[in-house]
This record gives C-alpha cells, structure tokens and sequence, in this order.
C-alpha cells in the first residue's frame, strides 16, 4: 500500500531492490489490494518483481478484492462493495495480470458488507482454489459475527484486522477467540499503530515505557511494538507498512524477541491509561 504512488512512489528498481533485500531479511510475503494507489500499486509491484532475481516460488502474494471507488477509468460514481461472483473472478484475473503470475497465494475479500452473501462469495472463492488461481482465501476486517455468517458455507484461512498495541479491540471484542477456536489465522494490518502516526496521549504514555524496554531487549521501538503482538497466542503475522530497507531488516528479527509477561502488561496499561481489572 505505501510503496506504490499512494505512499513512497518507488521506481521499479526500487521496488526490485527491496523485495530482493526484504527475501535476504527472511521476509516473503507481500500484501496488496487491487485497489491501492488507486489500482496501479499491483501493476508496479508486478514490475518490479519482474526486474527482481527473486523466482515465484520463493515469495508469497496476497491480494484482495471487493472496493469499488470512483477512479480513472472506472464508470460507477459511488464507492461501494461488490462480491458478485462475476466480480470477484474477474478482480482476481486482474491482479494475476498485474502481479505478473499465474495464481495468488492468499485472496482476501476486502471489507464486510451488509449485500455479501456467502452462498454467492465462497462457491465462487473454492472454484478459483480449485482451478490453482488461488492457494488459500479469506477475508479482511471481519466481526465474530460476520465470520460465523460466512462460515455456514466454508470456513475462511484469513482474517486481516486493524491490531496493536494502540488497537487493541479484537483481543477483547471476541475476534482473536474466534481465529483461535476456529483456527483462522489472524493477519494485523498497521501492527505499529498509532505510535508514529499520531502523536497525543496515547503516544505520551507509552514512550517512556518503550524506552524503559529497549535496552532491556536490544531492540529499536518497531521491534518491540511488534513483540508485544507476537507474544499474543493467536500467532499473529503482522502486515508491516514500511518502505525503508534498514527497518525491514531490524523489524524481521522482532519473532526472536520474548516479551516477559509483566512487560506485556505494562505496555498494554499505558496504552489503555489504566491497569488491568
Ligand atoms: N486490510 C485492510 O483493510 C488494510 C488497511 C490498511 C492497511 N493494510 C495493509 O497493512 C499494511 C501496513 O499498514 P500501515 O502502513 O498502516 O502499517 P504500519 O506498519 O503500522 O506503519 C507503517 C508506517 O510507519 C512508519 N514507521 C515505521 N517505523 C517508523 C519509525 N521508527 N519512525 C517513524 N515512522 C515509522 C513507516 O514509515 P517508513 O516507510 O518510513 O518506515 C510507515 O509509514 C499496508 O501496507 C497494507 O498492505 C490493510
């Protein structure tokens, strides 16, 4: 999302450079939607993959598909979501084509909707598993409810949810149970939060208690942010949003950290401003 024009606007060489340096780091899973930077980021990424000496089989490709906006070339006018079979195959057939290969390793439908009826969504979603085009699907940003809704007709791999320490929410509304008891495997979208992106109380209260730890752990303020979320037992794989090389390679080695209990809490009660009950 942020490597494309919506964010860094990296050439394809460096697009190249850094999935080849990202594959050194141990990291090989890249996200995308079809529609960030306004339905180009594939297609760049795709390129610059092509110019990488990084082979398919080494990587993993997730995408999604189910937001409509209002963009170049696209003749509705209000934003909307659509998971009508016809639309999700042929949202999937773009991306193959602007990724530059020939199946996708992890197919999310993007957001909720009130219109998705799960006995259109996921027959549509096991053929395109079955014909190879996908190896796995879920879905992104689903409630408790909405993945028992959709689970009547066939149980998703994925969620990806909003999850850090400065959003905590579905380790307490009951989402990160039901991956657990319905082993569905929890992908957290902007895992460092609020840390950088919004300065205020939150960030007050938790800086110096970061700072305390990261001595004690070795490690910069990423690292930690993120094994706060490893240390979670729903085993989340964060979906980290930089575009910078040197953080990448700092933050791949966040797993090895093991954060003691009681620095779990203390960092979870600065982010909330209260302890526990
Ligand atoms: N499923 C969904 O609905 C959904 C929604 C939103 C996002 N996503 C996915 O989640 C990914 C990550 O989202 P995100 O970008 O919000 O996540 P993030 O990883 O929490 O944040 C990344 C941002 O933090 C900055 N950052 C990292 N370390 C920093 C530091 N030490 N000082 C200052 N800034 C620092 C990065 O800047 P640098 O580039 O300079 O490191 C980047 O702008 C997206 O790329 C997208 O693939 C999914």
């Amino acid at each position: 999302m942020n490597w494309g024009v919506w964010g860094a606007k990296m050439t394809t060489q460096q697009i190249a450079q850094t999935i080849e340096a990202s594959l050194e780091a141990g990291v090989y899973a890249f996200d995308h939607a079809d529609i960030y930077g306004g339905y180009t980021t594939e297609q760049d990424f795709g390129d610059g993959f092509a110019a990488s000496g990084v082979s398919r089989e080494q990587v993993v490709f997730v995408s999604k598909c189910g937001i409509r906006y209002p963009s170049e070339g696209a003749t509705h006018s209000v934003k909307h979501y659509d998971y009508s079979a016809e639309y999700i195959e042929n949202a999937l057939e773009k991306s193959l084509r602007k990724l530059q290969t020939d199946y996708i390793d992890v197919f999310l439908l993007h957001r909720p909707s009130p219109l998705l009826d799960p006995r259109v969504a996921v027959p549509v979603l096991e053929k395109l598993r079955g014909q190879g085009k996908i190896k796995e699907w879920g879905v992104s940003n689903f409630t408790p409810s909405q993945l028992a809704l959709i689970g009547t007709e066939g149980t998703p791999h994925w969620n990806q949810i909003e999850c850090s320490l400065t959003h905590t929410t579905p380790m307490l509304d009951g989402t990160l149970d039901f991956h657990q008891s319905h082993s569905i495997g929890t992908m957290a979208w902007s895992p460092l939060g609020g840390f950088f992106k919004e300065p205020g109380a939150v960030q007050d209260r938790l800086e110096p208690v970061i700072h305390r730890m990261l001595e004690k752990y070795s490690c910069t303020v990423e690292c930690l942010l993120l094994a706060w979320l490893f240390r979670h037992p729903a085993g989340i794989i964060p979906v980290v949003g930089t575009t910078r090389v040197d953080r990448i390679q700092a933050m791949a080695k966040a797993h090895k950290i093991e954060l003691e209990t009681e620095d779990w809490f203390a960092l979870t009660e600065a982010s909330w401003g209260h302890k526990v009950p």
